[in-house]
């Protein structure tokens, strides 16, 4: 029979995988806990109203990309293409704003866009990221924006580079958009097709093109967004690099970084690898002061970022670091035969909830083989046990790097691994 295979664009984590995506994990708990952010949970499938209304109705994700189906009461749902809009949900449904007056939370999870696949691109994806809900001063921005940095310089990560932008408000961001129009109504004719498109629906996507000449186009002939900041948004950007510099955080400034979804206002950033291709953002943020109380809640600006966990992966790949070490047993335990095993499970159980990697043989397999699969697994110990070793009380254990033999009895074992562990 035809075996099945998993849906294109989506992926297994392979166990050898596993130990990776835990250090990432890991490093999200430590790192955003020690700057005061909890850990949010909320479910993979909303309203499709939420995201429409919350990444913009003429977005690429909400216009061509989401998983989008009807429940059998006829409501419209989508399989969540990002977090920022859940989390915003849940803090208006919740009332934390009756809480306190800032709120930081992080997330970790899965997300479906069904994007073309390629490279660094997949239809179920996983992020991390932060949102920092409550907060208009530009300190907010640069916590966020060093914390992301900082956890790329933790993981180990070293070819990357921070860019930074901001799109003003949205009465000026208009104004801007006007001025671009009128800029590049000469060349309409010279852009690609999907820019073309663009043009009327939503015309700041023409910086995300990969097209060389839609590219050299906005260079010679797009104005920059920064020469139409608002007094006071420009005196925030500035702020958000003086803050920067101050923690000698590198950053240049990129005046096509817009992002792709609509609720950004101000300050913009994204951190890109030197490694991934065409597909090079680790991850991306921004400012959107409006999105709460255009969601229904009260006035409330924050900002946040979210960074692709399969993108850092490829990206630790490339850069050589993605090795991580895998906990090997404390101790493999080989019993000769069936009699042996029932001897020594109640030990296993026992050695196991003392907090040791105890593993054993289930496949009945010979003395020899048994050996050879202690090693394959790197056992700290392994003991071969028989009839005359359950008897006596007293069991060899034999350290497998240095060939040692040590005598023990059971009684004593957990604390003779206690004591013997550390020394190696
Ligand atoms: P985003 O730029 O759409 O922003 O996604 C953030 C990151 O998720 C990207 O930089 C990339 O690393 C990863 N990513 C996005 N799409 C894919 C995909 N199809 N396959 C693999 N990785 C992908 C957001 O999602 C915003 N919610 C970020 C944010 C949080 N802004 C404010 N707060």
């Amino acid at each position: 029979m035809k075996a099945i295979k998993a849906v294109k664009g989506t992926k297994d984590i392979l166990p050898w995988e596993i130990p990776l995506w835990h250090q990432i994990e890991t490093l999200c708990k430590e790192l955003f806990a020690s700057a005061g952010y909890q850990e949010i949970r909320t479910p993979v499938f909303e309203k499709t109203e939420l995201f429409a209304r919350g990444i913009g109705e003429f977005s690429d994700i909400v216009s061509k990309e989401m998983y989008t189906f009807q429940d059998m009461g006829g409501e419209w749902l989508t399989l969540r293409p990002e977090f920022t809009a859940s989390v915003i949900r849940s803090y208006i449904q919740h009332h934390y704003y009756q809480r306190a007056s800032l709120h930081k939370l992080w997330y970790f999870g899965p997300l479906f866009r069904q994007e073309r696949p390629q490279a660094g691109r997949l239809r179920q994806f996983h992020q991390f990221g932060i949102e920092l809900i409550g907060s208009e001063y530009p300190e907010a921005d640069a916590e966020i924006i060093t914390l992301a940095c900082d956890f790329y310089k933790k993981i180990g990560l070293k070819d990357w580079e921070l860019h930074i932008n901001s799109i003003g408000n949205t009465k000026d961001r208009l104004n801007y958009i006007e001025v671009l129009k009128k800029s590049l109504t000469p060349y309409v004719d010279d852009l690609c097709p999907t820019c073309q498109d663009r043009f009327d629906k939503n015309i700041l996507r023409l910086f995300d093109c990969k097209n060389e000449l839609c590219q050299q186009i906005l260079d010679t002939h797009a104005p920059k967004i920064i020469d139409y900041l608002s007094e006071k948004d420009k005196a925030h950007f500035e702020e958000v690099c003086e803050y920067l510099d101050l923690q000698n955080v590198p950053y240049q400034i990129n005046s096509k970084l817009v992002r792709g979804l609509d609720y950004y206002t101000r300050t913009t950033f994204e951190i890109k690898s030197n490694h991934l291709g065409a597909q090079d953002a680790l991850c991306g943020g921004g400012r959107y002061d409006n999105l709460v109380e255009e969601l229904g809640g009260p006035s409330t600006p924050s900002i946040g970022f979210a960074a692709g966990v399969e993108r850092l992966i490829m990206a630790l790949e490339a850069e050589e670091k993605a090795s991580v070490q895998l906990s090997p047993p404390d101790l493999y335990i080989a019993p000769i035969d069936n009699q042996a095993y029932k001897g020594i499970v109640k030990y296993c159980t026992h050695l196991r909830n003392q907090g040791f990697i105890i593993e054993t043989d289930l496949l009945r397999r010979s003395v020899k083989a048994m050996m050879r699969e202690a090693n394959r697994k790197q056992a700290r110990f392994v003991t071969v046990i028989g009839s005359e070793e359950l008897n006596s009380g007293t069991l060899t254990l034999k350290h497998l790097e240095t060939g040692q033999e040590y005598p023990v009895n059971w009684d004593n074992l957990g604390e003779f691994l206690e004591k013997t562990i550390l020394p190696f």
